[in-house]
């Protein structure tokens, strides 16, 4: 385990088996040093156990860093629940991963990821209260976190069209928006309302004619949605999808998008930034959802006060960008090292009796 490339000092990983209800997951807790460890739960079905593994490492620190550079009082974990969960076995599988949160007591907090609804987040409220992204009442956020994350995005979008095109409108802007499921198909529709010209893709068909249909959007196909000759890629799918190749061959200026570990290797980072491709670091642009679930679990969360905060990550971006010029470092490596510079700031810090990094509270 400790020489696993991508453990990285995680503070706690736990194996989660449940034979009742079949439930097989990974829970990653990587940093609690600005709070307690949250991050979603993504549900997908994996090659072999070991890339469950890897994902919820990679994904875990990935939280770390962007809770951090979200300035949230929160550190990061994740967890992942092995697939195919049967339709009859959800709920009792969701109540079991609840269970499994709860035995860490608050170490860890849990929200939706890819593959999981509002409605299981609502399951696993049954059985532990260290859960958001739960439905919110009236003029205040909670629930879904897409649409906070998809307009995150779109103002990342905008700081990016700033720093690359010096223009400060999206209008008659072409975007590429890879994958189109929540954050991508609401991200679609900020840009449409802004003016921007939109191509799309994804794996499901149905997700596409939708596209097309409400924002008349291009269709292409999956193979060559990064390489479409437009202003800006919007990876909204899985990660990994910035390969070496792909960092070769991609036309846009600008790569900005939702999708959690997007670049495939440091190499990536290093081709685009060689290209002369702007690269907005994923975990500080696609951070409106937890900001939101952050808001959500600490009370705080007029819908108005944390779409503002949402819409800080634009300021975020421009110190990424005039930062990452001045030095001549790539943007990616810019806000990694902000980001270990606050969580050891934070490691070193010792808080007040009942302080911020009091798990339990939120
Ligand atoms: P989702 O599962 O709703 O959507 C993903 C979409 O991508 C699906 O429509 C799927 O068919 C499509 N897709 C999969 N492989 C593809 C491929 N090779 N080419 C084109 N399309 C493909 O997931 P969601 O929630 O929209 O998240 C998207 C990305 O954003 C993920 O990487 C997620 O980790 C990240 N993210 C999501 C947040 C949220 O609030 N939902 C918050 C922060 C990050």
């Amino acid at each position: 385990m400790f020489d696993h490339p991508d453990y990285d000092g995680h503070e706690k990983v736990m194996m989660v088996e449940d034979a009742e209800s079949g439930l097989k997951a990974i829970i990653a807790v990587h940093s609690t040093a600005l709070g307690a460890a949250a991050g979603g739960c993504r549900l997908w079905t994996y090659e072999t156990p070991g890339a469950a593994l890897s994902d919820a490492l990679r994904l875990s620190r990935g939280m770390s860093y962007k809770n951090a550079m979200a300035n949230l009082p929160m550190g990061g974990g994740k967890a992942v629940i092995l697939g195919p969960v049967l339709a009859e076995k959800r709920e009792a599988v969701m109540k079991a991963f609840g269970r499994a949160v709860d035995g860490l007591n608050g170490q860890y907090i849990t929200a939706e990821d890819v593959g999981v609804s509002v409605a299981d987040m609502e399951i696993v409220a049954t059985t532990t209260k260290h859960v958001g992204g739960l439905s919110a009442g009236a003029g205040k956020s909670g629930g879904d976190p897409s649409p906070y994350t998809a307009r995150g995005v779109r103002v990342g979008i905008e700081a990016a069209v700033r720093a690359k095109l010096n223009r400060r409108e999206l209008a008659g802007l072409s975007v590429a928006v890879q994958g189109l499921g929540h954050v991508g198909m609401y991200l679609c529709e900020e840009l449409f309302n802004l003016g921007a010209n939109l191509v799309v893709a994804d794996i499901n068909p149905a997700r596409v004619s939708e596209a097309q249909q409400r924002f008349g959007a291009v269709g292409v196909s999956v193979d060559d949605i990064l390489t479409q000759p437009v202003d800006i890629v919007a990876p909204c799918a899985l990660g990994a999808t910035i390969t070496e190749y792909a960092a070769r061959y991609i036309r846009a200026g600008i790569v900005a998008g939702a999708a959690n570990n997007q670049l495939a290797t440091v190499d990536s980072g290093r081709l685009l930034a060689e290209r002369g491709i702007l690269y907005a670091p994923d975990y500080v642009i696609n951070a409106g959802g937890i900001i939101m679930v952050q808001g959500e679990l600490s009370g705080d969360n007029d819908a108005a006060v944390v779409t503002a905060r949402v819409d800080a990550i634009g300021d975020r971006l421009d110190a990424i960008f005039k930062r990452a010029a001045r030095d001549n470092v790539i943007t990616n490596e810019v806000a990694d090292t902000m980001a270990r510079d606050k969580l050891s700031a934070a490691r070193t810090h010792v808080p007040a009796v009942g302080g911020e990094k009091t798990l339990s509270r939120i």
